[in-house]
């Protein structure tokens, strides 16, 4: 399956579940002082988790242009050490906007990865926010063996877009690219959120709950969000990596042509 198609087949599939195609934001963002390049699908959506803006749909899909080159997110570090991070990608996303919460975006995300990009179970891993016992219960109803549950902190399960703005637990699925997806001492959990390019995160499910802003005193205070949204990141090339078979992100058809070229 070609990068197109992959990126093609996510939109359809929110599409026929109610969400409403948008188009990716520019890089540099609209009115947000606090972002120097677009950094996630959720920018152009902001103030509409905020309770700020209002649209005329309440479940969105897109396909963003992000750079990742500084500020909170930042992957350039990474960039030539990792088979993974390359600082200009694009996020798949799925958005709800007060609409449906973890239940349903976890079934969604499941139905897509299993029974239509059709990953094969025993190389998913899950991870949830530390306390969030809601997320673990709803992945092993939905099918995801308990010992593939895993459990995280604020660094790596606790999602923000800055130091301010939008933000919530989140719940992950890394995916397993060894040679053998069944020998245990190989395909294992402390390589989820752990070292190489054996194990990596492919998409990242926000529970939006809550706004983080500065009080007069200049302190960071969390405040609830008007009402509990989902924010979704999908990485476009990692999904590649893992639908082409190959071992980097820079061996898939989106980026190797660049490359040659
Ligand atoms: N906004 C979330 C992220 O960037 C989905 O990981």
């Amino acid at each position: 399956m070609t990068g197109n198609e992959i990126r093609e087949l996510f939109l359809k599939y929110f599409e026929d579940h109610g969400h409403t195609r948008v188009r990716s934001s520019p890089l540099l963002p609209a009115n947000d002082p606090t972002l120097l390049f677009t950094n996630a699908g959720m920018n152009q959506f902001k103030d509409v988790f905020l309770g700020l803006d209002k649209r005329e749909y309440v479940r969105a899909a897109s396909s963003q242009k992000c750079i990742r080159a500084g500020g909170k997110h930042n992957d350039l570090d990474e960039v030539g050490k990792t088979a993974r991070h390359h600082t200009f990608f694009e996020m798949l996303g799925n958005f709800s906007f007060g609409d449906y919460f973890k239940k349903e975006a976890i079934a969604l995300a499941w139905d897509l990865l299993l029974n239509v990009y059709k990953l094969p179970l025993n190389r998913l891993w899950f991870s949830v926010y530390t306390d969030d016992d809601d997320a673990a219960r709803l992945w092993e109803e939905i099918g995801a063996p308990r010992e593939r549950i895993l459990r995280f902190g604020e660094k790596d399960n606790f999602w923000q877009m800055g130091d301010t703005g939008p933000c919530g637990p989140c719940s992950e699925v890394h995916y397993y690219m060894g040679e053998d997806p069944d020998d245990p001492t190989k395909n294992r959990a402390d390589l989820v959120n752990g070292p190489g390019d054996d194990t990596m995160e492919i998409w990242n499910l926000v529970f939006m709950q809550f706004e983080r802003s500065l009080n007069d005193a200049g302190e960071i205070v969390q405040t609830s969000l008007p009402k509990p949204s989902v924010d979704t990141g999908l990485g476009l090339e990692r999904l590649a990596v893992v639908l082409q078979g190959v071992k980097s992100n820079y061996d898939t058809d989106l980026i190797r042509p660049i490359v040659e070229y």
